[in-house]
């Protein structure tokens, strides 16, 4: 069964200071963007990746995929995630009409391991509708009060963090999305309010999401120590170990 991957990368990037979306910040040389992209096509288990990008910006993350051919595109996203997963979902309904199983992906986990995004395809080919890859949570969780005075302390034994790529047969996405409103930040939350089961496979912290400086910190010795976990695309980075980044490297908040 054909997979298609979408990555909505249309936010404006607002918070990222000088209007630069995450999507493009650089590690090692290479947006985040790319990695990811590469990262699903290196898997061996993606066909195509459908980008969304801002309307004015897709000639600029054109230019960070064109070196990967006609398996990936960037289309135009809309005002909201939602609707920019609705576009690339479009658009990868007319790519690639082939395809039964779709994921969606986050640019900002960008060092997803191959094992991860394999495990979610192949849980689908298995016969789930819908799959998230999880990891235990390691923290201690409270619940607080109004006043910020904790009020219990949660059993974290059956909580799990969900990362991407989530995985979906392509009916129940498009059933989803039918079915969603205006501002869904969780897919396979959608898919539960529709009743049907999501099955989890299990994450890697290698798939982290990339949101601070600190996390970049993390990727980029993550990338100096354990390339053998990584997409092999890390091993065709043009930056070589020593490059440091760009100036925007730091601005990811
Ligand atoms: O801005 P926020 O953190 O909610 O964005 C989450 C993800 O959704 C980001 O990858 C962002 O690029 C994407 N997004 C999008 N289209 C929008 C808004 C956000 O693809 N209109």
């Amino acid at each position: 069964m054909d997979t298609v991957a979408l990555v909505p990368a249309a936010g404006r990037g607002t918070r990222l200071g000088a209007g630069v979306p995450k999507a493009l910040v650089r590690v090692l040389g290479q947006s985040l963007l790319s990695r990811a992209v590469r990262g699903l096509l290196d898997s061996g288990s993606v066909g195509h990746v459908v980008v969304a990008a801002a309307p004015d910006q897709l000639d600029l993350m054109g230019r960070e995929v064109r070196d990967l051919g006609d398996r990936a595109h960037v289309v135009p996203g809309g005002g909201e995630r939602t609707d920019s997963v609705r576009a690339a979902l479009r658009a990868a309904d007319r790519l690639v009409p082939s395809a039964g199983i779709v994921l969606v992906h986050d640019a900002a986990r960008a060092f997803t391991p191959a094992r991860v995004i394999r495990d979610v395809v192949g849980a689908v080919e298995r016969g789930a509708r819908a799959v998230v890859p999880t990891l235990p949570v390691a923290d201690t969780i409270k619940r607080v009060d109004d006043d910020g005075v904790v009020a219990e302390t949660v059993d974290r034994s059956p909580l799990r963090a969900v990362q991407t790529p989530q995985g979906f047969t392509v009916d129940v996405l498009r059933e989803a999305y039918s079915a969603a409103g205006d501002v869904a930040t969780d897919d396979a939350g959608l898919v539960e309010r529709l009743g049907y089961p999501v099955e989890t496979v299990e994450g890697h912290t290698h798939a982290l999401k990339v949101t601070t400086s600190f996390d970049l910190a993390v990727a980029e010795a993550v990338l100096a120590t354990a390339p053998a976990e990584l997409p092999e695309s890390r091993l065709d980075t043009p930056g070589s170990p020593d490059d440091t980044g760009s100036d925007n490297s730091r601005k990811v908040r």
